[in-house]
């Protein structure tokens, strides 16, 4: 039996509600929570409310959340696509499970996710922020080709945001997409 690639064994699918407890195991990592959530481990019912307002999105609107499924293990990265005040504009988040980290797959994730929202959405800008101490999410959004678009300041300190447009949108080297519903 041979064993099945590595571009076969990940997909993304929107999140349901039955991903609550998967989100939250993975949030509630200090790893992840560290530079996300304000700094601490969200409660279940704030990740509830997260994942049940991203399920009731269209598909139209290009916005929601996909959680990144292996074969053998459920919920092990989640992206988001959520409103951001500019028109045509949503804002990028994103966590990877700690034991995956450093493999380029939290760059396919979102980049996946983008690349689905600029082709089949009237999304053609997305924006990223991170604290200025978030030197993976700030390499990631680079890899991306996303560009410096501001200085923020966050409940932990300041940060910085970046942006991608679609007309501008090109991963280099380029990334493969993963199989997303
Ligand atoms: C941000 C996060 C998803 C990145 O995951 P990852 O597995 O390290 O990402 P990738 O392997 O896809 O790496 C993407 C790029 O960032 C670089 N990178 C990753 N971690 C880095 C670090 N600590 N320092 C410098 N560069 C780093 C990689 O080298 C790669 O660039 P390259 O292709 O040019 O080599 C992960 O650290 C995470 O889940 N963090 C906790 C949640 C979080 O902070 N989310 C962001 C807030 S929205």
């Amino acid at each position: 039996m041979s064993m099945p690639s590595y571009a076969t064994t990940w997909r993304l699918r929107r999140a349901g509600l039955s991903d609550v407890d998967g989100f939250h195991a993975l949030a509630v990592k200090p790893l992840v929570y560290r530079y996300l959530f304000d700094g601490a481990a969200p409660d279940r019912e704030y990740v509830a409310a997260r994942v049940t307002q991203s399920a009731g999105r269209s598909r139209e609107s290009g916005l929601g959340m996909w959680v990144l499924d292996g074969l053998s293990a459920g919920c092990v990265g989640c992206a988001e696509l959520r409103p951001y005040p500019l028109a045509d504009a949503a804002e990028v988040t994103y966590l990877l499970d700690p034991s995956h980290w450093g493999q380029g797959l939290a760059a396919r994730m979102v980049w996946t996710v983008i690349a689905r929202a600029f082709h089949a959405s009237r999304i053609d800008t997305v924006v990223a922020g991170a604290d200025v101490a978030n030197a993976a999410s700030l390499a990631l959004m680079r890899r991306l080709g996303m560009r410096f678009h501001r200085e923020v300041r966050y409940p932990l300190g300041a940060g910085f945001e970046y942006v991608l447009r679609r007309r501008d949108s090109c991963p280099m080297p380029a990334l493969a997409p993963l199989p997303i519903d």
